[in-house]
């Protein structure tokens, strides 16, 4: 049988230490896999950089599209790269070259205890936002003026497309109706008029598509507001690239913190990418203790992407466990090291 052939990149920082008990998660569902799996490590990141100057190698990004299904990826991001060029040349880089318009970002309460929010049950904080991956503010566009001087401008354009705007905000209209059929667009089309007009307009024609979703929007400002105050309003969530990377940060926060949020850059049908949304954490890089429950979520997401439900709900299921079974690294309150919570979840497999 073809095997599915993944790519993984651990990058910088604490991202070969999560991408690690990933790839030991990964053995371990290998009985429940309905297809063999083989992976190529790929070396890019800021110590690639330093040695030669390659960021995201030529011929990489069709490689990938054409040799491989997913590709699962740790964090990029070290000081001694200035700019952090690297990180934009291949984590962007994949995200819009690859054209993954879907960023995914589950946010699920999975321990009660684990909230900071209080009196809040596990039916309360359960929503999926997705974020715009491909424009926005993170387009690229713009540049510097006079730059150095004091006269510099310095411009970075919010670019919005019909076809952009569309196809995120359905993506969310189709993935409300299998879940509680509630979906919220996050914009701020009170100050910007033009891009985030675009937003509400194209919000108001799908509505009319799909009757059957309960459909609202609220500005960015109050929508943070709300995570915090009535998370359970929250179903699905639809919002551009910026207020998405923001959002889902807060969202990580109200269930147990960066290190146990996973995340899939995502285009249906095409290879994708699925990474930790903790970045490379230099402060605690190289000691032991990064929680790998980030990586080891966004690995079952990629089973998912894969179409491999089965091992996919193995490693939610595993992830649950060890959560509540307090088998966890001391960000979430346990005393494990990355290995040993690595383990944890192995064992946890094992017994389901
Ligand atoms: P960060 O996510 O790396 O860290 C923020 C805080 O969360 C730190 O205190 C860190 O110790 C903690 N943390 C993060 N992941 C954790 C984990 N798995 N277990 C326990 N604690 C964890 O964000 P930052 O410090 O703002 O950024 C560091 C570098 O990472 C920067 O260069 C940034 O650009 C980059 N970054 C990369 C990505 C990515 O590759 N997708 C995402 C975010 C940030
Ligand atoms: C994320 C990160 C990236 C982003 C950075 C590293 C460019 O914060 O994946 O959330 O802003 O998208
Ligand atoms: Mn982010």
């Amino acid at each position: 049988m073809t095997p599915h052939r993944i790519a993984v990149i651990p990058g910088d920082g604490i991202g070969g230490e999560v991408i690690a008990e990933a790839l030991r998660a990964l053995e371990a569902v290998r009985p429940l896999l309905g297809r063999p799996v083989e992976t190529t490590t790929f070396d890019w990141g800021a110590e690639r950089w330093l040695r030669d100057g390659t960021t995201l190698p030529k011929g990489a990004v069709e490689d990938l599209r054409a040799n491989y299904g997913a590709i699962l990826f740790g964090a990029l991001g070290d000081a001694r790269v200035p700019d952090q060029v690297h990180a934009r040349d291949i984590l962007l880089g994949l995200r819009f070259q690859l054209d993954l318009f879907v960023n995914l970002r589950p946010v699920r309460l999975l321990d009660e205890r684990l909230t900071p929010i209080k009196d809040k049950t596990l039916a309360d904080i359960d929503m999926m936002v997705l974020r715009e991956n491909t424009e926005g503010l993170y387009a690229g566009v713009g540049g510097n003026f006079k730059r150095g001087t004091p006269d510099e401008i310095a411009i970075n354009e919010d670019i919005n497309t019909r076809k952009g705007v569309e196809r995120i905000q359905r993506a969310a209209f189709e993935l409300a109706r299998t879940r509680r059929r509630k979906l919220c667009m996050v914009d701020k089309a009170n100050a910007l008029v033009y891009a985030h007009g675009l937003w509400q307009r194209v919000f108001k024609e799908l509505r009319a598509e799909y009757p059957d979703v309960e459909a609202w929007h609220l500005y960015v400002d109050v929508a943070a507001m709300e995570l915090v105050r009535a998370p359970e309003r929250f179903d699905v969530m639809v919002t551009s690239n910026l207020f998405g990377d923001i959002l889902t940060d807060l969202g990580a926060a109200l269930v147990g913190g960066l290190g146990l949020a996973p995340s899939g850059n995502i285009h249906p049908g095409r290879v994708s990418l699925f990474e930790p949304v903790h970045g490379s954490a230099p402060d605690i890089a190289g000691k032991g203790i990064a929680n790998p429950l980030g990586a080891i979520g966004s690995l079952g997401m990629m089973l998912e992407h894969l179409g491999e439900a089965r091992a996919a709900r193995a490693i939610e299921a595993a992830v649950a466990t060890v959560v509540r079974a307090r088998q966890v690294t001391r960000d979430l309150g346990g005393s494990l090291s990355t290995r040993e919570a690595g383990e944890a979840v192995v064992r946890a497999l094992a017994a389901a």
